[in-house]
């Protein structure tokens, strides 16, 4: 009991993180690097039936969590993709993509970025969170410059807002 209501508590404060990205009812959601799916479930409940959310992960573990509370909760608009820097999905599909928690893992990023890139929609958001569990797993911390720097050379995508760990980047048309 005590760990079912902890695990509510970790869902109810990871949509407040999730919302941070200005995901809404019937949006498109990739959540990439998406672990046991601590964001994928409360963006599930956001984008609702009209919507949909991709979640995923290079660890066959953690998309069989997903799958497992997928089919607990008969969720219907989750799709899991098990995956590393290829998608799968087609040009300009998602209205928002979550990169949380998973930055500073990626080897490439360049390449993660430009396939990003590649799978959102003209106005689509690029939520990043350079969060403690990253740094801790790597032990490597992404600077803003950096960051910044990464997503106008690989995007382009631009800095539209900074909120404590979560950086909201907007596509911008390649020139
Ligand atoms: C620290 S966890 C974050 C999980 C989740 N995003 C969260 O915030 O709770 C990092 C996740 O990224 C995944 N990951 C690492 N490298 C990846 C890659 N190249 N492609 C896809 N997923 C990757 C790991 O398997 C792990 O589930």
């Amino acid at each position: 009991m005590t760990i079912v209501m902890r695990i509510r508590g970790v869902f109810r404060s990871k949509k407040k993180e999730v919302l941070l990205s200005g995901i809404k009812e019937g949006d498109i959601v990739l959540d990439y690097g998406c672990g046991i799916g601590f964001n994928t479930i409360p963006a599930a409940e956001i984008v609702g039936k009209k919507g949909k959310v991709y979640a995923l992960d290079i660890h066959p573990l953690a998309i069989k969590t997903v799958n497992k509370e997928i089919k607990k909760k008969r969720l219907t608009n989750i799709e899991t993709i098990l995956s590393d820097l290829d998608t799968e999905l087609p040009d300009e599909s998602v209205d928002i993509v979550l990169v949380y928690n998973v930055l500073p893992i990626i080897k490439n990023r360049p390449a993660l970025i430009k396939e990003l890139y590649r799978v959102l929609t003209t106005k689509g958001i690029l939520s990043v969170k350079s969060g403690l569990g990253a740094n801790l797993y790597s032990r490597k911390k992404i600077e803003t410059e950096d960051l910044k720097k990464l997503m106008i050379d690989s995007g382009p995508l631009k800095l539209k807002e900074k909120i404590k760990k979560f950086y909201i980047f907007k596509k911008i048309e390649r020139k």
